[in-house]
């Protein structure tokens, strides 16, 4: 990722809007920052030009605290501890605060018999966030859109008894409430940035900013992966979730096919478009295996390109599982976190934790750098594995 310009990005962001609110004169007030070249708000923001802005701002550490967690699979007490053991719910089941985001990635449902108390669950967990400053970031797997084409086979009997019929549980998974969740409440890919200078969750990158020193300051996390082939990946991540979701609506909206088993197959109705037929395919997002599978050299010969298209330093996948320990490939930039924590695969129970720190460093001054430090951790029941640290000073100002 390219790096070492300073980046004033920031900085004129709080000039435009302190000028904003201090005077009304529309001379003082600079443009829109969408219509400037990333050039011109260099130029605009230098020492010289720009305005002084109040120093009385003191310097404090940022910290931000991401857990993820993968592949459940109907199992709630197993879910419940990594929960418990990554420090996103207490030991009486609710959000802690600890955290600022718990994601997961997808594949709740199937396998097991849960599936309505986990939804319920996330349901639970994302209001209690929001209400402590804290937020849960959902994406369907590949499994939640099985169900909705009618591809059933992972479905057990006792499981659909628990829904009462399968008319029942269609219609749940349609029009009922875990249906209206997944549709409001969950993405495909989500975009995670890592400082609140770069936006909310699930901000599409811009590559206008590339030469910021903090453009790729995100973590994507999906279900399957990104293929370098695959043709819809940005602007990441709206274009992913624009066709999952219509892809979805489409889904729930057509008369329910009769599932599959004992009926046969239903597939995709007659009239998908390509671009939701692709990120259904083998090589979309939801089902793609080759960032997990792939001798680790040639995935690590086309991440970078990858990552710059999305605007990320890591992609977090579930998936494909390892039944032993989070997968870290290429130095990190790629994390497989599915470690078959449902007691249908009896695989290791286990959370991924992201610590982004920036710490001011020589002081309090403007042009002071910064140290930004990411600490990358799997949480296990019995002991946590560091699976990479990554330090560097940034020269961004900051005014947070
Ligand atoms: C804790 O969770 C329980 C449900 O398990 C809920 O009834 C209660 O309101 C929660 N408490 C808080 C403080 O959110
Ligand atoms: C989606 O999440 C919001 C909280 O962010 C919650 O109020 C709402 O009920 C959820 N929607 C569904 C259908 O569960
Ligand atoms: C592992 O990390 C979790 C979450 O940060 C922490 O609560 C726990 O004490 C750590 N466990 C060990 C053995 O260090």
């Amino acid at each position: 990722m390219p790096r070492g310009r300073p980046a004033f990005f920031i900085l004129v962001i709080a000039v435009g809007l302190y000028f904003t609110f201090k005077y009304s004169q529309p001379q003082h007030v600079n443009p829109p920052l969408a219509a400037r070249t990333p050039t011109s708000a260099l130029k605009e923001s230098s020492a010289q030009e720009a305005p002084e802005v109040p120093t009385t701002q003191h310097k404090d550490q940022f910290t931000r605290r991401i857990v993820a967690v993968g592949d459940l699979h109907g199992d709630l007490p197993n879910a419940l501890k990594v929960l418990q053991m990554s420090g996103v719910i207490s030991e009486s089941g609710n959000w802690t605060g600890n955290v600022d985001f718990f994601v997961q990635t997808g594949d709740i449902i199937d396998r097991g018999d849960d599936t309505l108390q986990l939804y319920e669950l996330m349901e639970r967990l994302r209001v209690e966030a929001k209400a402590a400053g804290g937020t849960v970031l959902s994406n369907l797997g590949n499994h939640e859109f099985m169900n909705a084409i009618g591809d059933w086979r992972y479905v057990y009997q006792s499981e659909i008894k628990t829904f009462g019929s399968v008319a029942d549980r269609q219609k749940m998974l349609t029009t009922g409430w875990v249906g209206r969740a997944w549709r409001q409440n969950y993405t495909l890919a989500t975009r995670l940035p890592l400082h609140t200078s770069l936006g909310d969750p699930n901000t599409d990158y811009d590559p206008a900013t590339s030469s910021l020193d903090l453009s790729h300051a995100a973590i994507a996390f999906m279900h399957g992966g990104l293929s370098p082939t695959y043709e819809d990946m940005t602007p990441f991540p709206s274009r992913i979730n624009k066709i999952g979701h219509s892809l979805l609506a489409r889904l729930q909206d057509q008369t329910q096919p009769p599932p599959h088993p004992p009926s046969p197959y239903p597939g995709l109705p007659h009239d998908t478009p390509p671009e939701e037929r692709e990120l259904y395919g083998t090589n979309g997002p939801l089902w793609y295996r080759g960032l997990a599978l792939d001798e680790e050299a040639d995935v690590c010969a086309v991440i970078d390109e990858i990552l710059n298209k999305i605007g990320c330093r890591r992609v977090i996948l579930g998936h494909t599982p390892d039944f032993e320990h989070v997968n870290s490939r290429c130095g990190g930039k790629v994390i497989i976190i599915d470690t078959g924590i449902s007691h249908a695969y009896g695989g290791a129970l286990s959370a991924l934790s992201i610590t982004y720190t920036l710490t001011p460093s020589g002081g309090q001054s403007e042009d002071a750098p910064w140290i930004e430090k990411e600490i990358v951790k799997a949480i296990y029941a019995s002991h946590n594995d560091t699976l990479a640290i990554n330090e560097r000073t940034v020269y961004t100002r900051f005014r947070d």
